[in-house]
């Protein structure tokens, strides 16, 4: 008799990812979303921008001060009300996986905070962790990329440290991988990139 998987019902990718999050803290799944889903999503995310409705991403609680030097992106906040089917169909997956997450491993993440973020050629986004230093509701953070044929040579990996001191991974940012990480321990960096870079990110936080 195999012993009891308290996750037995969760999919395979979010088991994995459950496991992660309980040991390392941390987990990369390329495969989150299929290729069709992910080309939806895209595509929402391509007409929004040529329709000028991102702003450039700020800094800090509030995201209030904008600093290029820091940050080259520009983003679109995405929830019920703004999101197109394709948006509406992360959402729901990733309010699945904040249930999965919350009755597993007790995290008790209340909502989130979720946008398109669009990287021009140039941009970056300098070494940081998703936490501010006035606010610590931000638990969990999960990054989703939409980069179909994206190659080394485009740069733009997020460089990310398991260990604070010790040496970093770089992730490429390869349509439908899922990055999720506790928000408050792991420094990260986006290198700059010379494609157009694509991406869902948010923040599931605490009340
Ligand atoms: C962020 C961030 C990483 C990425 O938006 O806070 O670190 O790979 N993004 O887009
Ligand atoms: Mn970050």
């Amino acid at each position: 008799m195999p012993a009891i998987d308290a996750s037995a019902d969760a999919p395979a990718t979010v088991a994995g990812l459950l496991d992660a999050l309980a040991g390392p803290g941390w987990h990369v799944d390329p495969a989150f979303l299929d290729a069709d889903a992910v080309a939806a999503l895209r595509a929402e995310c391509l007409r929004a921008h040529a329709a000028g409705t991102f702003h450039a991403a700020g800094v800090g609680r509030g995201q209030a001060r904008v600093n290029a030097g820091i940050r080259g992106d520009q983003v679109l906040w995405l929830d019920p009300d703004s999101a197109g089917p394709a948006g509406m169909a992360i959402l729901d997956r990733l309010e699945d996986l904040r249930r999965a997450v919350n009755r597993d491993l007790c995290l008790g993440l209340f909502d989130l905070e979720l946008h398109f973020a669009h990287y021009p050629p140039g941009a970056g986004y300098q070494r940081h962790l998703d936490r501010f230093r006035d606010d610590d509701r931000r638990a969990l953070t999960v990054i989703l990329y939409l980069n179909e044929a994206w190659r080394p040579e485009h740069g733009g990996q997020l460089r990310f440290w398991p260990e604070a001191d010790g040496e970093p991974l770089d992730i490429e940012p390869r349509a439908g991988t899922l990055v999720t990480f506790l928000s408050d321990r792991f420094w990260h960096e986006v290198l700059p990139t010379r494609q157009a870079r694509l991406s869902v990110t948010g923040w599931f936080r605490r009340r």
